[in-house]
C-alpha cells in the first residue's frame, strides 16, 4: 500500500532532524522499497503500522535509528573517481613524505565511509605505492551514521561484484584471502583503519587534526545550511597544508570562502586559504 502523505511528512522529518537527509515529496518510492523491508524484519504487518509505532512514541528510540540507518544511500566502490587517487599517488603523498620528515604522522579522515571502500583503497596505496612510509604513525579514520555499513566495513568482506568495481586486479590479488564466494581483506589492510560511529551533523569532539580529509558523496544529500555548517566544521580539524577531497558532484563554492578549489593533476581538491 502506498505511503500516506503524512507518514511520508513525519520520515522525511524525522530524517532531517536526525541525519540532516533531505526527502523531497517524489521520494515516496525510496521510503516505501526500504522501510517496507525494514517493517517486515521488525515483525509489523504494514508499513502504516509500523511508523505509526514510530509516531506513537515520545522519545527517538531503536525503531527511529533503524529507519535511519535504512533510509541512507551506501553506494561506493574501491577507488572511486581515481583521479583523486591518482593525485595522491603521484603528487600529494611524495609532497608529505617531502616535508613531514620529521614528524613521520599522517592522519586521513575518510567521512561517510559507506562499507569501508573508500578508506581501505587509501590503506592499500600507502601500503602499495609508498614503502618508505611503512614507519610512519598512519592513522586512517572511518566513520559512518550506519551502524549497518560500519559492521560490513569492519569485516572487509566483499562480493565478487563488489571487488570487479575499481580495484585493480594487482591489489585483489595481493590484499585479500578468498573465502568461500567472499573476498576478505587481510589483516595487513584491515588494521591500518579504524572504524567509528559518527553522524556529521552532531559535534565531533574526538577528531585529530587531519592531513587528508575525504568526505565525499555525503553532502549531497544536506540542504544548503547543513553543508556551511559542516564545512566550518571541516575547517577546524584541518592541519595547515591539507587537502579535502569532495565527491564530483560537489563544492565548497558559494558555501564557504575559506576553502579554494585547485587541479591537482586531474582531481579538483580544496585547501584552506
Ligand atoms: C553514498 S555513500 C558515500 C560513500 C563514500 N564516501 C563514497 O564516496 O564512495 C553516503 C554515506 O553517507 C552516510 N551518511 C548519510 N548521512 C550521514 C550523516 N548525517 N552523518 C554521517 N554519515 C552519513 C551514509 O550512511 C552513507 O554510507
Amino acid at each position: 500500500m502506498a505511503i500516506t502523505k503524512a507518514d511520508f511528512e513525519y520520515v522525511a522529518q524525522l530524517a532531517r532532524s536526525q541525519a540532516a537527509i533531505v526527502l523531497e515529496p517524489g521520494k515516496e518510492y525510496l521510503v516505501e522499497n526500504r522501510l517496507g523491508s525494514l517493517a517486515q524484519r521488525e515483525g509489523f504487518p504494514t508499513l502504516e503500522a509500523f511508523i505509526g509505532k514510530m509516531r506513537s512514541e515520545k522519545i527517538i528510540n531503536g525503531l527511529h535509528h533503524k529507519t535511519i540507518d535504512a533510509l541512507t544511500t551506501n553506494e561506493t566502490l574501491f577507488f572511486r573517481d581515481f583521479n583523486p587517487f591518482e593525485a595522491l599517488r603521484k603528487t600529494i603523498l611524495p609532497k608529505f613524505i617531502e616535508t613531514r620528515g620529521a614528524s613521520r604522522q599522517l592522519t586521513v579522515w575518510s567521512a561517510a565511509c559507506s562499507t569501508g571502500q573508500e578508506p581501505y583503497s587509501l590503506a592499500m596505496l600507502i601500503r602499495e605505492k609508498f614503502p618508505q612510509l611503512n614507519d610512519w604513525r598512519i592513522t586512517i579514520l572511518a566513520t559512518d551514521l550506519s551502524p549497518t555499513v560500519l559492521r560490513v566495513a569492519g569485516e572487509g568482506s566483499y562480493s565478487q561484484f563488489e571487488v570487479n568495481r575499481g580495484l585493480p586486479a594487482v591489489y585483489l590479488v595481493k590484499y585479500f584471502s578468498k573465502q568461500n564466494d567472499r573476498w576478505v581483506i587481510k589483516d595487513e589492510i584491515k588494521k591500518m583503519v579504524q572504524f567509528k560511529p559518527m553522524n556529521l551533523i552532531e559535534p565531533w569532539p574526538m577528531m585529530p587534526p587531519c592531513d587528508l580529509v575525504f568526505i565525499r558523496n555525503v553532502m549531497i544529500y544536506f540542504d544548503v545550511e547543513t553543508k556551511k555548517s559542516i564545512l566550518k566544521k571541516i575547517r577546524a580539524c584541518m592541519l595547515p597544508h591539507s587537502f579535502l577531497f569532495l565527491g564530483t558532484a560537489e563544492t565548497t563554492l558559494n558555501l564557504d570562502p575559506a576553502f579554494v578549489s585547485e587541479t591537482v593533476d586531474k582531481a579538483a581538491v580544496y585547501r584552506l586559504t
